[in-house]
């Protein structure tokens, strides 16, 4: 949440554009509003504006607005707001400046305390020029440095006074040649090249500029310098007091440039909906065996005991990943045997789960890797004894290394703010998971060798089922749009009812219409009453030894006038009434269990088109963040 950026050189430049293009770089984590602030000579220069960099942010004004005297800058810091403490406003935008205005920072975090210190502060005289939190460390630690403490030492006193969590980058005029930083529960990292340090909240921004970064944990603070011997940086912690840390920088390699650009395509959403073949086939790569039909998780190899071992399995996640985690549940349970607790993190961190950590073991979902609700609930599962696993996307990320172990996701850079190729490339995972599991469990050999051919299939399938649908879900998104859909509902029969969940999380995202989700057995039991001719159904239901009860399900809703569209197999679509409903037709799979890698492509595409015929911003939608990292 709220992206961070901070840029030192040696070597003076104008960093407007520097700054401009790491903001776009960070605009998924918020873009509600935006800022930039730059050491001109002596003063602090400062801008900022409503709305997203991309749209608010253009180099050529800036300059000019800012009447920027020096050729060049040394320090520049910017932010991209997520609003929490303070409508978007222009006063309520980062960077945040002290009472003399020599002083400015960004933040990402919450500073749950910041109302009792704000009365302080004003009752000492300061000027508060924001509703937000944030503002009250900018005065913090003016006060610090008008005791005659350094910027460092004032913002590691100013530290201890907040409560919550905070990245922080601050410069000052009184030290031009100093970036300051200090972290506790936000993401931070800073970037290593010759002749600048670039400090953010997330790689993405740094990977434009370097491949090399250090990453900073909790309770870590660093002072960033740049002069005319060359660029150093210094980490510590503020905790245990320790001065210096030695840290190693990672550098990564797999890395392409172009993963950060929309490319051809006209959205990073779209990109991304394409991307899902590859990642997928990415995700699967070396991780199995044909011969002994067995997935090979390199990454749990130490564990494989307690997994085979292990009575009860839960599932730790939020948003889409949790329902990737509920795809996964329904497929263990139906080819492990082994009962799986689908937990949403926001919640188990503040409940009690009745299941003993001596056979139990815990696996966490994410793309980001920095969701605080998650994270937050997985160093609970640890405090409370539970292996712990992982199956992140994001290398080096707070809940990767949070973890006992884990298994990446290889979806690159999601970009776009609705997951989609993060999502199948978490069930590549759970379905490699699953095998694994059933492998030790009682399945055959034959069993396990049959789904790992269809598995390595599903690349193709997808391809396929994208270009056959895409231009359909269009027709259909556009059809609906114009009939004034008032209700829309995503229904399915067992492992069809988690996909149906992130089908109508994607719709409700992209579209701002409330959707629903719910087995469609229940249909009968109360939501029927919703249905008119402005409902909409949509039911995922391939040829399963369940499709005739799921039929009846169909005809129920057309007799009180409510629209019907079908998501099911070739089988499955030959056996359906045409004309009366619409069908979007996936390819046909002897497991009916892999449907759900299938089925979510064109109920993808269809909040992507829906989305586009309301004229609404398919990579950024209204009030969303894709990286969650408050509570
Ligand atoms: C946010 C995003 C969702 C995402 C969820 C979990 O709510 O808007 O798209 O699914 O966080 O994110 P994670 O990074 O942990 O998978």
């Amino acid at each position: 949440m709220c992206g961070i950026i901070g840029i030192i050189t040696n070597k003076k430049r104008d960093l407007v554009p520097e700054l401009i293009s790491s903001l776009r770089n960070l605009e998924y984590r918020g873009y509600d509003s935006t800022g930039i602030a730059l050491i001109d000579g002596t003063v602090i220069k400062r801008l900022r504006r409503v709305g997203a960099p991309s749209d608010v942010l253009h180099a050529e004004e800036i300059a000019e607005e800012l009447e920027i005297k020096e050729i060049g800058q040394s320090i520049g810091i910017g932010h991209n707001r997520w609003a929490t403490h303070g409508k978007p406003s222009e006063r309520n935008a980062h960077p945040h400046i002290d009472c003399s205005g020599d002083i400015a920072l960004v933040h990402n975090g919450t500073i749950l305390n910041y109302e009792s210190i704000k009365d302080e502060l004003i009752r000492a005289g300061h000027m508060f020029t924001s509703d937000t939190d944030t503002e009250v460390i900018a005065h913090l630690i003016e006060d610090k440095v008008a005791e005659g403490l350094s910027l460092q030492n004032a913002l590691l006193a100013t530290i201890e006074r907040l409560e919550g969590s905070f990245g922080i980058v601050v410069c000052s005029t009184q030290e031009p040649a100093r970036l300051y930083v200090a972290k506790r529960g936000s993401p931070l990292s800073f970037g290593i090249k010759n002749d600048s340090l670039i400090i953010a909240s997330s790689t993405n921004a740094i990977l434009a500029h370097t491949n090399t970064f250090i990453t900073l944990e909790d309770g870590e603070y660093a002072e960033l310098a740049a002069d005319e011997n060359g660029i150093r940086y210094h980490v510590g912690n503020f905790l245990d007091k320790r001065r210096g840390i030695t840290k190693k920088p990672t550098t990564i390699t797999d890395f392409s440039i172009d993963e950060l650009s929309k490319g051809e395509y006209e959205s990073f959403m779209r990109k991304e909906v394409y991307e899902q073949p590859a990642a997928f086939r990415t995700t699967l790569l070396g991780r199995y065996d044909e011969q002994t039909g067995d997935a090979v998780l390199g990454g749990l190899i130490d564990h494989e005991e307690t997994l085979r071992s292990t009575q009860n399995i839960i599932t730790l996640a939020c948003g889409t990943a949790s329902y990737a985690a509920a795809v996964g549940g329904v497929l263990i349970e139906a080819l492990a045997g082994i009962p799986v607790r689908n937990e949403i993190a926001s919640e188990f961190r503040y409940r009690t789960v009745p299941l003993d950590p001596k056979n139990t073991v815990l696996f966490t979902v994410s793309q980001s890797g920095e969701t605080a609700d998650t994270l937050e609930s997985v160093k609970e599962a640890r405090r409370k004894g539970y292996p712990t696993f992982g199956i992140v996307n994001t290398v080096g990320s707070s809940i990767a290394e949070a973890v006992d172990a884990g298994v990446y996701t290889r979806a690159g850079f999601e970009i776009g703010v609705a997951s989609t190729k993060a999502f199948t490339s978490q069930l590549a995972v759970l379905y490699l998971l699953a095998l694994k599991l059933a492998r030790t469990r009682g399945m055959t050999l034959q069993a396990g060798r049959a789904f790992l051919a269809e598995l390595e299939r599903i690349p193709e399938m997808m391809q396929r089922t994208l270009s056959e649908t895409d231009e359909l879900m269009r027709a259909y998104a556009e059809k609906y749009v114009a009939k004034n859909i008032r209700t829309i509902n995503f229904l399915g029969r067992g492992i069809h009812v988690p996909l149906g969940q992130e089908a109508a999380l994607k719709f409700k995202e992209l579209t701002y219409i409330e959707a629903g989700n719910y087995p469609l057995g229940e249909l009968k039991h109360g939501p029927i009453a919703v249905i008119d001719k402005h409902a909409l159904s949509v039911i995922i239901m391939p040829k399963d030894e369940l499709f005739s009860l799921s039929k009846n399900s169909i005809e129920q809703i057309l007799s009180k006038d409510g629209n019907v569209m079908v998501v099911t197999d070739e089988a499955g679509a030959r056996e359906l009434k045409k004309g009366s409903i619409d069908v979007v037709t996936i390819p046909t799979l002897s497991n009916p269990l892999l449907y759900p890698l299938l089925e979510i492509l064109p109920l993808q595409l269809f909040a992507y088109h829906y989305a586009r015929a309301l004229g609404n911003n398919v990579d950024k939608p209204r009030n969303l963040a894709k990286s969650v990292t408050v509570e």
